[in-house]
């Protein structure tokens, strides 16, 4: 395979070394696939609309004018700094195997459209990138950023509203961070202030995917809550769980800006998109650096998947879903099978927790 490479000496480099044994970059026009290197949107003004073979962009740095003018390119992917030796490999051979789709190849632009919105998603706020990182193990460290959430004005008061929600079936009334710490414990407040962080995704339109903002968050958590429950049951890690559950439906808010009817179902989705929230999610996951079997759990949540990882994952989401008693215990009886438990094991956690929601949802 012959890659030809448009742009600097440095980068032509990087390229050259990541291909060896897989492709050969030259100079030559009649190359197999290219890369071009944008550093700034003049650089776009210059390319022709289409190219005859699949074509990546190497985009240096997060310019709104180049992604903005990038809409009008067929493209077969995007990089962006840093490149990772494998990611260049990986994207330019399976660039090549993709069969041009129905659309005569519209989806790849599309999709790099998408990709490129994922990449530039708006980190997530510092604390909670903190969190993100933080074991359950590191009690002093948690200490620290149970201080740092009580300097938070906005995020503690959030987190207490959501501590005295019938969820936690306290008996008295919280008025402190400090007080549910004592009672909760630290992990609980920090996966609750996880969920408040991830709140503000969630502010925009969603009416094309028929739901809400506030819905899809809450019903984020509830799978977050689920997955830890069922984790918990089953041995496993019941954080890392949380956070898979939290943050598995994050893609709807990068695809649903690029939907133009509605779309009910994934398979609505990869229809219009040529991806689905799925793997959309994977990539937002991964820039924000979610360790890489959760963003993995999270790209496969639609399917029944192989690991007990993603099993309860998949498990909690449709559980959340179910629309009657009966589907929920089907999929419990399926759910204990799949960690070899007991049918109570996974009811005795789960179905508190979607009764109490039940309960919430009657009261209000
Ligand atoms: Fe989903
Ligand atoms: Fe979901």
């Amino acid at each position: 395979m012959k890659v030809l490479f448009i742009g600097s000496a440095e980068s032509k480099a990087f390229f050259q070394k990541a291909l060896t044994g897989h492709a050969e970059i030259t100079a030559d026009k009649n190359a197999d696939a290219c890369v071009v290197e944008v550093s700034d949107a003049s650089t776009l003004f210059r390319l022709p609309k289409k190219f005859g073979v699949p074509t990546f962009f190497y985009i240096t740095k997060k310019d709104r004018q180049i992604l903005e003018a990038m809409k009008d390119f067929r493209i077969s992917g995007i990089f962006f700094p840093p490149l990772k030796e494998e990611d260049v490999v990986k994207k330019l051979t399976d660039g090549n195997k993709q069969p041009d789709t129905a659309n005569g190849g519209e989806f790849d632009t599309l999709k790099a459209k998408i990709i490129a919105k994922a990449e530039n998603i708006p980190p997530l706020p510092a604390l909670a990138r903190e969190l993100v990182r933080l074991t359950r193990n590191d009690k002093t460290k948690m200490k620290d950023f149970v201080d740092q959430i009580k300097k938070d004005q906005g995020l503690s008061s959030r987190i207490i509203k959501l501590v005295n929600s019938p969820f936690y079936g306290l008996r008295q009334e919280i008025s402190s961070i400090d007080r549910a710490t004592v009672l909760m414990g630290l992990n609980t407040v920090k996966n609750l202030a996880l969920a408040v962080s991830t709140e503000s995704f969630y502010n925009k339109n969603f009416s094309l995917l028929k739901t809400t903002g506030q819905e899809i968050w809450q019903h984020s958590f509830m799978v977050a809550m689920l997955c830890e429950a069922i984790g918990k049951a089953a041995g496993e890690d019941e954080d890392a769980l949380y956070l898979a559950g939290l943050m598995h439906d994050m893609g709807k808010t990068v695809i649903v800006d690029f939907l133009v009817k509605e779309a009910a179902t994934i398979e609505d989705e990869r229809t219009q998109l040529g991806t689905d929230h799925c793997a959309v999610g994977e990539l937002v996951l991964t820039k924000w650096s979610v360790v890489k079997s959760i963003a993995e759990a999270v790209r496969g949540h639609h399917e029944k998947g192989r690991d007990r990882f993603s099993q309860i994952l998949y498990f909690a989401n449709q559980m959340h879903k179910a629309k009657n008693i009966d589907e929920v215990n089907d999929l419990i009886d399926d759910c204990a099978m799949a960690m070899n438990l007991p049918p109570e094991a996974i009811s005795s956690v789960v179905l508190p927790i979607l009764e109490t929601e039940e309960e919430e949802d009657a009261a209000s």
